[in-house]
């Protein structure tokens, strides 16, 4: 019963990244919160993934499965390698069995601080497509280079980094996260305008590697200090299909407003 945006065709995603919050039982009390606050709310124009820590992850399969509950399971990261001896990493085939349909790949935060390189997101991006999975390519650039005038640049070499060696039908599934760094968990929102020249930055390089029926089938969230106040404009803006919410995706009557529109 999802129905595309009639305007583009495309199929609005509200995702909410937990990061490293809730152990499972606060996993679960939040995605019941949600159900119920969005149990007489048509939604219809929007999916809704969640994205809990790896450990809660089976438990909401379970709690979102057995009651049927319309959200969309997430997760933060995978490796890029099937299996192997490869301590303390999940791999996407180990995903896949539990349901998950989205995986953020390259977040500002994993990058960063694990230093993940484009290569890396490259490698993560097709083993995400391999286990028939989508993932959420986060680009973006940091405070300093935009003020070095940086923005178009940065975002340029990260959407070709991790998209080039894609064929156009998987180039076409994917989902590309803007999220300006500093806009991240710091309440400094960027303007309806910064969102929709970021998005327009993204299909743009698309559409150099592969077209323009792919890059109009692709799907932009903009992510970054999210909040209901900013949602309802941020969700209208040209070339966005959707928002990638971090803090305030953690409550539950917030995520819900923000999906209420
Ligand atoms: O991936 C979501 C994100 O990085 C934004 O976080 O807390 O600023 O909404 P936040």
């Amino acid at each position: 019963e999802l129905k595309p945006n009639p305007a583009t065709g495309r199929y609005r995603l509200i995702s909410g990244n937990w990061k490293m919050n809730l152990n499972h039982l606060e996993a679960i009390q939040l995605v019941q919160k949600l159900y119920f606050g969005l149990r007489d709310v048509d939604y219809s124009f929007s999916e809704i993934s969640i994205h809990p820590p790896a450990t809660s992850i089976r438990p909401l399969q379970l709690l979102i499965e057995s009651d049927k509950m319309r959200f969309s399971l997430g997760a933060q990261n995978c490796f890029y390698e099937p299996s192997g001896a490869y301590t303390g990493e999940i791999s996407a085939s180990m995903l896949s069995k539990l349901n998950v349909k989205y995986v953020i790949v390259g977040h500002s935060e994993r990058r960063r601080i694990f230093g993940e390189t484009d290569e890396v997101v490259a490698a993560k991006v097709q083993s995400v497509f391999s286990e028939a999975m989508t993932p959420i390519l986060c680009v973006g650039e940091t405070a300093q280079e935009r003020q070095d005038g940086l923005t178009d640049e940065v975002i340029t070499r990260q959407v070709r980094g991790a998209m080039a060696e894609l064929t156009g039908e998987l180039a076409s599934k994917i989902v590309v996260a803007y999220e300006p760094v500093w806009a991240i968990g710091t309440g400094a929102v960027a303007t309806s305008d910064d969102a929709a020249s970021g998005a327009q930055l993204i299909r743009q390089e698309i559409n150099t590697l592969f077209g323009q029926g792919v890059s109009n089938s692709v799907r932009i969230q903009y992510g970054g200090s999210v909040t209901p106040v900013s949602a309802p404009e941020l969700l209208a803006t040209e070339g966005v299909d959707g928002l990638l919410v971090g803090g305030a995706s953690l409550d539950a009557e917030t995520f819900a407003r923000i999906i209420r529109g």
